[in-house]
């Protein structure tokens, strides 16, 4: 069997283990790899190359794609995506596509399917939110690496008697930001799922600070939204821009809070936007298991004939769930977990 092979969307941490975990079991057992470069862009172009034991030694633990990625939609501005991926396929002799990426690709994924091209889907995203599935890989490793920065905040926010705001990724979920803000010890979290209210945040750090507290971390998801006010509702946005998808560039609430919360409470406050180095780097142990074992599931499934499928973990075990289940619903912050968070606000 042929089997082609993509990442789209952002990078995570992880994604070679899964190229890595589909490859080598499978040319042992016979089979024949191409990977595409830079997402669904090099599917578009037929810029693709053939995938193989030394392609993918070495890669286990790098950081990053070693196929590139990219935000391209096949379906962008009317387009026949279906027609202009499926010659490619055909032209490469490709019986099965492996995507592996998020909602937005997974979703090219689906409607590919629809469309009767084989596909099998791998579920990637930093931010967890993806349906159908009790986690992603790559979650954990920016999870380690917001929790480490949260720690050195402490001390320098500890020194200066400042309140300091760390902005980390997370869209329309604040799974990071909860999960490394409980892990850091954090004094206030908010997240997309739960709109804040500025004054109130403020009261809040001045009732610690009144207890004899000096200083304050805040962990801020980029897709939370303040009520009230003349942005009261919206998320803080770069600019007007969209990608390929619709998706607007988040980012700057962070500063926002930096500037609102120093004015309203008189507390020195410092902003920091952990950005793209959450998704940078070496996957921890974790991601790397994750992924390896995502990567043999989708080849289980490829191989087996299935295709509409996305492989998740349900529990401790992999599992293959209809892609249209997956994609029809976001997995959102358990309430439970931010009560718990809450729980250490004071
Ligand atoms: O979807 C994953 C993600 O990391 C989001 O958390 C973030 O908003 C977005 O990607 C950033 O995208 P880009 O790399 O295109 O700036």
């Amino acid at each position: 069997m042929r089997i082609g092979i993509l990442t789209g969307g952002g990078d995570c941490p992880g994604l070679n283990a899964v190229i890595r975990a589909l490859v080598r079991p499978g040319i042992a057992d016979g089979h024949e790899f191409v990977g595409f470069r830079r997402g669904w862009a090099g599917v578009l172009a037929d810029d693709a190359f053939e995938l193989g034991y030394e392609s993918t030694v070495g890669i286990l633990t790098r950081g990053g794609t070693i196929l590139g990625a990219s935000r391209t939609n096949p379906y962008a501005d009317g387009a026949d995506g279906t027609a202009l991926v499926a010659a490619t396929l055909a032209r490469r002799g490709i019986d099965v596509l492996v995507p592996i990426g998020g909602d937005d690709t997974l979703g090219v994924g689906l409607r590919l399917h629809d469309d009767g091209v084989r596909v099998v889907g791998v579920p990637k995203t930093i931010d967890n939110d993806l349906g159908g599935t009790d986690v992603t890989f790559g979650f954990q490793t920016a999870v380690q690496i917001v929790s480490d920065a949260i720690d050195r905040l402490h001390t320098t926010a500890e020194s200066h008697d400042r309140v300091m705001v760390v902005e980390v990724m997370g869209r329309q979920a604040g799974w990071i930001a909860a999960h490394a803000g409980i892990a850091g010890g954090a004094d206030a979290i908010l997240v997309p799922e739960r709109p804040f209210d500025m004054d109130e945040l403020a009261r809040h750090l001045r009732r610690r600070h009144a207890r004899g507290r000096s200083f304050s971390i805040v962990v801020v998801a980029e897709g939370a939204k303040p009520t009230g006010g003349s942005a009261g509702g919206e998320t803080v946005t770069r600019d007007a821009s969209r990608d390929a998808f619709g998706n607007a560039r988040l980012g700057g609430i962070g500063v926002m809070l930096e500037r609102e919360l120093e004015s309203r409470t008189g507390y020195e406050t410092r902003a920091t936007i952990l950005g793209h180095v959450q998704r940078g780097g070496s996957p921890v142990a974790y991601d790397r298991v994750l992924a390896t074992r995502f990567g043999v599931e989708a080849l289980r499934a490829a191989v087996g004939g299935r295709s509409g499928v996305m492989v998740a973990l349900d529990g401790t075990e992999t599992v293959q769930v209809p892609l249209a289940d997956a994609l029809g619903s976001r997995r959102l912050l358990d309430p439970g977990l931010y009560e718990t968070a809450e729980l250490f606000f004071g």
